[in-house]
């Protein structure tokens, strides 16, 4: 078996990886509102880390961490020397991903066709856990094309487990690779959470993560009871202080700072990241929805999507905006 950490309890609350979303940026304000919640970078393929410029790919701020990065590949020797790359970086845990439908990936036979080979993906597991001492863990669906039945689903948990993988994330619908985009494959096949469930139920040992359309606490609260932990990604990009209460309802560390005090912590970084070469366009992305539900919030968000393409390096900016936000709205006035 694994011989490396439990990973149960670092899995209860985790942001999911979202390409061209989970920056680097992204993960240093989600690390503000969460001290505990798992991070995942998006998506980077093993050839990207091996020949591309690898500080521009998988480059991070010490203070994201507990954070993991997620690998594209199925190559065995590529994806150990990556790990072996990515832990000498600083990372938490190694993600493989067999749940990405794109076509580019498929060329590539990664991602969601994975599911149906099971065997090479044991073999890419076992190459990376023996390559490194930080954890590796899959990020999967629960089936795709035809191969939808949960014995399918389970034959292929059966086989990477035999090579000692303990953690799985299960975003838990069919992937189909003909006819839907990556777009459309997040919602329109059916989400079936007792696949999941049922995995953890036959399967004790595992820790199962869910993924896929969590959207509350009370769903997280839910889901807690028959899985070890829960990945939240859209979710948490629409409203990023939902990270902070699912934080609380996980029982985690007691976090005393408030959404103006993660504001002004984000705006130091800012200034810092743009003394870097940085753009204010860009690092406003995650905290756009930071006031998600309160009064003022739209104009917060167009006043920053308006001036921070005008004013790249003016972090004056992050206030100007949060002075359109009142107080919260009631449940009366959101009901108008
Ligand atoms: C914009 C976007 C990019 C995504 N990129 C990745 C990725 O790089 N790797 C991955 O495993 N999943 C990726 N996903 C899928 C999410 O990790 C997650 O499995 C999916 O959105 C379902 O969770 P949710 O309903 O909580 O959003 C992406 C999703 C979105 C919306």
């Amino acid at each position: 078996m694994n011989k490396k950490l439990n990973t149960i309890d670092s899995h209860k609350l985790c942001v999911a990886p979202m390409l061209d979303w989970t920056d680097r940026h992204c993960r240093y304000f989600h690390r503000l509102i969460s001290s505990q919640v798992m991070l995942y970078t998006e998506m980077v393929t093993a050839p990207a880390i091996l020949r591309g410029d690898r500080d521009k790919y998988i480059g991070f701020s010490p203070e994201e961490n507990p954070v993991a990065i997620q690998l594209g590949g199925s190559d065995a020797k590529d994806l150990a020397t990556c790990a072996r790359i990515a832990e000498d970086y600083g990372y938490s845990e190694v993600n493989l991903n067999v749940g990405c439908p794109s076509d580019r990936v498929q060329k590539g036979r990664f991602g969601a066709c994975l599911m149906k080979e099971p065997e090479l993906v044991a073999e890419c597991y076992e190459a990376m856990a023996s390559a490194v001492d930080i954890p590796i863990t899959i990020k999967s669906r629960i089936g795709v094309d035809e191969q939808d039945s949960f014995e399918a689903f389970n034959h292929f948990i059966q086989v990477v487990k035999q090579s000692g993988c303990e953690t799985f994330i299960v975003h838990a619908r069919n992937a189909l690779l003909k006819g839907l985009s990556p777009k459309q494959n997040r919602h329109v096949p059916p989400l079936k959470y007792d696949y999941a469930y049922r995995l953890k139920a036959e399967n004790p040992e595992l820790n199962v993560v869910l993924n896929g359309g969590i959207n509350t606490v009370a769903d997280a609260e839910t889901h807690w009871q028959k899985n070890d932990g829960i990945m939240v990604g859209r979710a948490f990009w629409n409203a990023p202080w939902l990270i902070r209460d699912m934080h609380d309802a996980a029982g985690m560390k007691a976090m005393s700072s408030d959404k103006d005090d993660v504001l002004q912590a984000y705006k130091h970084y800012c200034t810092e990241q743009i003394a870097q070469g940085s753009s204010l366009h860009w690092l406003i992305r995650p905290i756009l929805g930071l006031f998600h539900g309160e009064m003022g919030n739209k104009k917060y968000k167009s006043y920053l999507v308006t001036e921070a393409p005008r004013r790249k390096d003016d972090v004056a900016v992050l206030d100007e905006a949060r002075a359109f936000v009142t107080e919260k709205q009631t449940t009366e006035e959101m009901t108008c």
